[in-house]
Formats: structure tokens, C-alpha cells, sequence
């Protein structure tokens, strides 16, 4: 990397100005170098016919001297030293000097303005590296997001574009636009920030790692078959057999402190952009969307089934339940097994079915067209067609259509709906009965051994306990898995059941499940959200080994909600912070580059305007030749013969909108 020496720079702004075609001198005289801080608004074109490395393939090994910037960074990345003039010319440089011969730091600024982004090309490579450390800035009082942009150049003498792309959102920008002059300004002054800030490493809280907690009972336990409808509150949260209904509180407030941003006065705008980098700082894999899955429920079906061994040993050809499955990336996961031939059905429920209160699906939830033409998949919708669960005629219908076919091996389940209508903290209450009817319809289709996948909530309330207590008795071995790609500040778990028991307690337990579920009768979660335990809780206390068990699960999960959720919310503010601080001293920075950036942006316009009047010009020539004009204005040919013109072509000097 060689840098441009004030020599050369002065030397090629002269030859520069000789050779640019169309760039009259003023005199015969050499003209006198320029010093660009001192420019006029006039030498700035000329300046910057040379300064622009990337506009001009002879100036692109240029490179603009580091900006004062302490930077650790930039030692790392300005590997090559600049040549030293040769001792007949080496007259030392003061430092102001120095200074007033280093080029702007932003060399172009493109803003796409209906993403809410843009690219900024830099020659700073301080600048860089220090908005690239700091993922967010605050531009034209709007929070964005920096990351590193590098593309090929296209051309024979192809190079590396360096810079960053900045994004605030679509939304941000139709309220408050950011100016291209904001963004060019900021990159600008950050050449005169001359220290580092200290925070840019964030540190979270724990470590990033699946979570898993054996569940196991030591017998069976009194089954409640008359459950009644029962009032969800959140104090059922409070008060389940987890006994810590101060972590519970504590959750709530952590929750509580993040919404309230939302209700924070800007500025500065689109404040929510922190949480999201923090969060991504925090913890890398949470919420996480990879490339090999259509969405982010199978990438966490695949770290689940890695981490428990789902698809071990399980037998060639079998075939698998894919419950409240829609669109269906785990029955792509399931069916994309290489080595594992398996078959599968869906169950789940149908887009726009149902009544009015009923809870409704969109056709985003509609299984995969894939799926649908696979011959080794099939949809299974119940007896009147909607694929609702909570419908206990259509649980029954499915359940017995496996039946007849030699059952499942697998049941994967994975209810989920999002409604705002659900009251804050409660979620898990709402989700009850779906939750029942998955385990419900896994024990009414399994074969024996079978193993089960479902997704849960917290389980607080003891509702819920009472039905992670029954998994215990209808499978051998039982565990809550919380994957790293789940979010770690959410609510969701996952269940793994493995060793499906059959015999007389099933039966029963199938029974108690089939009574609670026809209470329900049907109605939507917004009706009939909870109904009372299975397992009272003065039972549940009785069995030692799975309260203690439970208790530990619950809490370690809140502790990293909570804790997940608060590291979050301080990361954000302290990211808000640093970024303001920096906008304060960028903005400070960039009087100095004010000339310079105006000139850009006049050269910039310059360009863009020849560039269309010679799209102009050539679109009038292509009309001409087209339309058989000829420079003496006769008709030619196509116009003789009557054929028709086309009307929609641009009149001179005009494009296809109108616009000149
Ligand atoms: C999180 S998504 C499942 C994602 C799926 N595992 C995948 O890989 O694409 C939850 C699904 O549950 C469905 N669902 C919600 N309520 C249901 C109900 N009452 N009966 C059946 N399915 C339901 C939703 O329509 C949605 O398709």
C-alpha cells in the first residue's frame, strides 16, 4: 500500500490539470500547487480529480496519510511504510503542515434511500476501523448500524472498494431522512477523534450455551379428571411449585425496563437499533437465522436434535408426526436426512379457518410447496378440515388416522402464535391447551419407544408443571432443552421425551388429558385459555426428585431471561452513549473537511449530470436512428412507409419520465 507523498501530490495535481480533457488553464503558466485546506471552492474540482482514488484508475494506488487517530486499529491494517523523499528533497514537515495535505477521509457516500442505507467508501483506513469497531453512530441524530463493506471493483484493473455500509431502516428514514452531507460529515470528523473509546468490547453476562435439565419422577400420582375452566393471572406465575416468585418479578421488571425505551424522547432516532446490536454483541447465536434451514425454527430442531441425538438409532423408513408444524421447516429437516429415509405428516392449522374468535393463521403458516408434492409427506387435517388442535374432533380424527397406518415414531410439535391481544406475562397461561393437545395427540399416536419433540414456555404456573410431571410418567427419560439459537431473553423451551411407554398408567393419563381437553371444547385460547391441573399442586409437592429438578429448571431459565434481558438494556444505553459521544467529537472534527466535502458533492453532481447528458444524447441518437430522422431533418423510411412511431420515446434532451 503506497501512500501519496506531497511530492506526487503536487506534481500529479498539475499534470492532472494539464491532461483532464476540457480543463482550460488560466494561463501558460505552471500553475502553483494547491494546498488543499486552503482551497478555494474553485481548485476543489482539480483537487479532487486526483484525490478521488476510485474515480480515477491512475490515482487508485493513492492512499490519504492516517488521520491523527491513536489507533491501535489502523497499526494493524497500514502495513507498508510510505517512501521517504530522497535526501536532496526531504525538508522536514510541520505538523500543520502535515495536516493540511491529507485528503477528505470519505472518498463517496451512495445512499439507497428506500432501505435506509448507504455505502461510504473511505481511504482512511482509521476511520474504518474505528466505525467499524463501533457497530452503531449516531448520523443526523439517527441511530445506525456500521459494518464492514468490501466488493471487487468491476474493470481490468480490478480493486478493492473500502469502506462501510450503514443502515437505520426504511422506517427511520420516511421519518426522519438522513442527508448524505450528515453521513459524509460524520466519517469526515471521525479523522480528528484522537482517541479510541473505551467499551467497544461488550461483555455478556454468562456463557452462550444450550441449556438441558433432566426431568424425572419416582410414581405415579393422583390424576385430576374433573379439571374446570380456570381464570389465567398472573399470579398463577407467581405462585407454581418453582417457589421463586422473586425471580419471576424480577423478569417482569427487566422486561418492563426494555419496553420503556420505546417510550424514551428521541434523540436520538430509531433508538431500538441498540438493543438489537447489543443483543447481537451479547449473544451471537441467540435468535439466530442460518443459511441451511427456510426459517429459524429448523435451525433450532437441528442444534436440539444434535445435542440430544434425536435421529439416533432410529429405525429406516419410520415415520414422524410434524404437529403444528406450518410452514415446515422441520419436516424439510426431517425428510432431508441423507442416511435416514423417514415419512412424514403434517398436522397444523389451516390459514383463515375457522370463527371469528378463533385464533387465525396466515397463509405465511401454509406448509412448504415441497412438502405438499412429496410423495413421502402428507397433510393431515382432522375432521372438518381447519387442522385446529384445539378441536378435540380433529385431534381424534388425526390421531386415529395414524393409528390405522402402525403409528409414529416421531412427533415433533411446535404451536406458536403471536397475538397482542395475549396479556403481558402470561403467555405461557394461553398456551396451555395447546400445549395439552400436543402431548395429547403424541401419546394417542406414538408407538412404543417413540420419542417427542414440543415446544413450551416458562412453566410456572402449576398447570403446566403438572403437565411436564405427566411427560415423566409417559416416557422414560425427559428433558427441558433451551438451544443456543433460541432466544436467550425469551420465553421459549423445548421438551425432549424419549422410551414412549405403553400400559395401563398411559391409558389413564391419555384419559385425564382427553377429559381436560374436552372442557375446552374447541374454543380458541382467547375464550378458554387455562384450565386447572391435572396434578394438584398438593400432590406435586410429594414427589421431592422432580420438584427439585423442576425448581432448578424454572429458575436457571428465568436467572438467564432476566439476566439476558438486563445485560441487554445496559449494553444498549452504554452503545448510545459511546455513539453520542463520538457524533459530539465528529461533528467538531468535520469543520475542517467542510470546503473540501462541499466540493466533492459539487464535483459529485458534476459528473452526475454530464453522465446523464450524455445518456441523453446517446438515447436522442439511438431515437434519430430508430425513427429514421436524418441530420437534415428528412423522414426516413419507417416514417415514409407510415409505420408507427414510438410515442412513448424521449424528446431531445429528455428521458423516458420526463425528467431532463
Ligand atoms: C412457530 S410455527 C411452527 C414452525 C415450524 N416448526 C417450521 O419449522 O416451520 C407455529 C405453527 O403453529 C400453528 N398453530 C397455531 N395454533 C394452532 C392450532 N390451534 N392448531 C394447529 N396449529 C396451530 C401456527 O399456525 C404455525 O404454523
Amino acid at each position: 500500500m503506497a501512500f501519496l507523498l506531497p511530492g506526487q501530490f503536487f506534481r500529479t495535481t498539475e499534470e492532472a490539470a494539464s491532461k483532464t480533457p476540457g480543463t482550460p488553464k488560466k494561463s501558460d503558466e505552471p500553475e502553483k500547487p494547491v494546498n488543499p485546506m486552503q482551497a478555494s471552492k474553485e481548485d476543489m474540482p482539480r483537487l479532487l480529480a486526483v484525490a478521488s482514488p476510485l474515480r480515477r484508475g491512475g490515482a487508485r494506488g493513492m492512499q490519504a496519510r492516517p488521520s491523527p487517530m491513536k489507533l491501535q486499529l489502523s497499526e494493524a491494517i497500514i502495513t507498508e511504510e510510505p517512501e521517504e523523499p530522497k535526501a536532496s528533497q526531504a525538508k522536514p514537515k510541520s505538523e500543520p503542515e502535515k495536516k493540511a495535505e491529507r485528503l477528505p477521509p470519505v472518498v463517496s457516500v451512495r445512499k439507497m434511500a428506500a432501505k435506509g442505507c448507504a455505502i461510504v467508501l473511505l481511504r482512511d483506513s482509521a476511520v474504518l476501523e474505528l466505525s467499524v469497531a463501533m457497530k452503531v453512530a449516531v448520523v443526523g441524530g439517527v441511530c445506525v448500524q456500521v459494518t464492514r463493506h468490501t466488493r471487487k471493483t468491476r474493470g481490468d484493473d480490478e480493486e478493492e472498494e473500502q469502506g462501510v455500509f450503514i443502515a437505520w431502516g426504511h422506517r427511520v428514514e420516511n421519518k426522519v431522512p438522513v442527508s448524505e452531507e450528515a453521513i459524509e460529515d460524520y466519517f469526515n470528523g471521525l479523522s480528528e477523534v484522537d482517541k479510541t473509546p473505551a467499551g467497544l468490547d461488550a461483555k455478556p453476562p454468562f456463557e452462550e450455551e444450550l441449556q438441558r435439565f433432566e426431568l424425572t419422577s419416582t410414581g405415579p400420582l393422583p390424576l385430576n379428571k374433573q379439571a374446570k375452566k380456570d381464570e389465567a393471572s398472573a399470579e398463577q406465575m407467581l405462585q407454581g411449585p418453582h417457589g421463586k416468585p422473586e425471580l419471576v418479578r424480577s423478569l417482569w421488571k427487566a422486561k418492563q425496563e426494555l419496553d420503556d425505551i420505546w417510550n424514551k424522547p428521541p434523540p436520538p432516532m430509531g433508538r431500538s437499533l441498540m438493543q438489537r446490536v447489543a443483543r447481537d454483541e451479547l449473544f451471537p447465536h441467540s435468535g439466530k437465522e442460518g443459511k441451511e434451514h427456510e426459517n429459524r425454527a429448523g435451525e433450532k430442531l437441528e442444534e436440539l436434535a444434535t445435542a440430544v441425538g434425536l435421529l439416533e438409532d432410529v429405525p429406516p423408513g419410520a415415520a414422524f408426526l410434524d404437529l403444528c408444524g406450518g410452514p415446515g421447516a422441520w419436516s424439510q429437516f426431517l425428510l432431508d436426512r441423507p442416511n435416514l429415509p423417514l415419512r412424514g405428516y403434517g398436522f397444523t392449522l389451516r390459514s383463515y379457518t375457522g370463527k371469528e374468535d378463533d385464533w387465525q393463521a396466515e397463509e405465511k403458516d401454509d406448509w412448504y410447496p415441497d412438502l405438499l408434492e412429496n410423495p413421502n409427506w402428507t397433510a393431515l387435517w382432522g375432521a372438518d378440515g381447519s387442522g385446529d388442535l384445539l378441536k378435540p374432533w380433529n385431534l381424534e380424527h388425526s390421531a386415529q388416522q395414524l393409528r390405522d397406518r402402525g403409528g409414529v415414531f416421531l412427533c415433533v410439535a411446535d404451536v406458536g402464535f403471536s397475538d397482542k391481544s395475549i396479556p403481558p406475562n402470561q403467555l405461557e397461561l394461553y398456551f396451555y391447551r395447546l400445549f395439552l393437545g400436543e402431548i395429547l395427540m403424541a401419546a394417542s399416536c406414538l408407538q412404543p419407544g417413540g420419542r417427542f419433540v414440543c415446544k413450551l414456555y416458562t412453566s410456572c404456573s402449576t398447570a403446566t408443571s403438572a403437565l411436564l410431571f405427566l411427560t415423566t410418567r409417559l416416557f422414560d427419560h425427559v428433558s427441558v432443552v433451551k438451544p443456543m439459537t433460541s432466544r436467550v431473553s425469551g420465553p421459549e423451551r423445548y421438551l425432549y421425551a424419549s422410551g414412549f411407554r405403553v400400559g395401563q398408567e398411559t391409558k389413564e393419563i391419555i384419559s385425564a388429558l382427553t377429559s381436560s381437553q374436552n372442557i375446552g371444547a374447541g374454543a380458541s385460547p382467547f375464550q378458554v385459555p387455562l384450565l386447572t391441573p391435572i396434578v394438584a399442586a398438593s400432590n406435586l409437592i410429594k414427589d421431592d426428585q422432580f420438584l427439585k429438578q423442576l425448581q432448578a429448571m424454572v429458575g436457571r431459565l428465568l436467572e438467564r431471561q432476566a439476566g439476558s434481558l438486563r445485560a441487554t438494556l445496559d449494553r444498549a444505553e452504554e452503545l448510545e452513549e459511546l455513539a453520542l459521544g463520538l457524533a459530539d467529537e465528529a461533528e467538531a472534527g468535520a469543520v475542517q473537511w467542510e470546503a473540501a466535502a462541499a466540493a466533492r458533492r459539487e464535483q459529485v453532481a458534476i459528473e452526475r449530470a454530464a453522465r446523464h447528458a450524455e445518456k441523453d444524447r446517446q438515447r436522442e441518437e439511438r431515437r434519430r436512428t430508430e425513427s429514421g430522422y436524418t441530420h437534415r431533418g428528412g423522414r426516413g423510411n419507417r416514417a415514409a412507409r407510415g409505420e408507427e412511431r414510438n410515442h412513448q420515446a424521449a424528446r431531445p434532451g429528455q428521458n423516458r419520465r420526463g425528467f431532463r
